[in-house]
């Protein structure tokens, strides 16, 4: 059985301390008792030990949004691995979709991060989703396939069932409304597919794959029903603690 995972990148939503007071506390508190899910916040490097502090002994996770693709040495301005474990984090976001479009993060950085991060014992989310116009011109499922193979090109089975897998089609970050449920279940299944073919389907099984791009309330209800999506990223519509508690909720499992 694959855990639920519902995260929440802040991405630069919420830049203060105070900011932070406010959302993480109301986090903690109303999602106390969702002990079956795994959840965890993404804040910026520096907010991320004013998290921890409000975090800590909850059973709520945080992790940062990148990191350097080396462990240490002569890299001005990015943030290494020993780093973050210092802080306590657990997770790492790794080319998500704006990170490959405003800083040319290409797959193979992709890659040697999620090694990266998997040697420091964190748990890697692998970005990946195709563009508006590679979805028109039929190139979607080759851009996904490509980004998946990439992401764990050279780890192991045992490694491959740590990683996260976020499937995020930009063409539906930053929107109204996100991809339907039906789709997203599809391209989910595609995903599990290919993991299957290239990594066995041990791995394929325990891979969890969750999907963001604007969700909201009534699309997590949706979304949350289909087999092959094992959890939700959260983004702008979820800046208020009962909004997210509300998104998260819809990942707990129904009688
Ligand atoms: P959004 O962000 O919900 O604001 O679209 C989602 C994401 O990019 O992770």
């Amino acid at each position: 059985m694959r855990k639920k995972i519902v995260c929440f990148s802040w991405k630069m939503h919420i830049n203060t301390r105070q900011e932070v007071d406010t959302l993480a506390t109301g986090i903690r508190d109303l999602t106390k008792a969702m002990t079956e899910l795994e959840i965890f916040l993404l804040p910026t490097f520096p907010l991320i030990p004013h998290l921890s502090q409000i975090l800590e002994g909850s059973h709520i996770g945080w992790g940062a949004q990148n990191m350097a693709f080396a462990d240490y040495g002569a890299y001005t301005g990015e943030v290494p691995p020993i780093t973050l474990i210092d802080l306590g984090c657990k997770y790492v976001e790794i080319g998500h979709a704006e990170r490959r479009m405003y800083f040319n993060e290409s797959d193979q950085d992709v890659n040697k991060k999620v090694k990266l991060c998997l040697k420091f014992g964190m748990t890697p989310l692998a970005c990946v989703g195709e563009t508006e116009s590679e979805k028109e011109e039929g190139n979607g499922y080759v851009k996904i396939r490509t980004q998946v193979l990439w992401a764990l090109e050279g780890l192991s089975e045992e490694e491959i069932k740590k990683v996260i897998l976020v499937y995020e089609p930009v063409w539906a970050i930053g929107k109204q409304e996100g991809a339907s449920a039906e789709y997203v279940e599809e391209i989910h299944s595609f995903i599990r597919g290919v993991v299957a073919q290239e990594h066995g389907s041990e791995a394929a099984k325990a891979v969890r794959i969750i999907y963001g791009g604007s969700v909201k309330l009534e699309s997590a209800q949706k979304l949350m029903k289909k087999e092959n999506i094992d959890g939700l990223f959260a983004g702008r519509f979820a800046l208020w603690p009962d909004k997210f508690a509300a998104i998260a909720a819809t990942a707990l499992r129904k009688e």
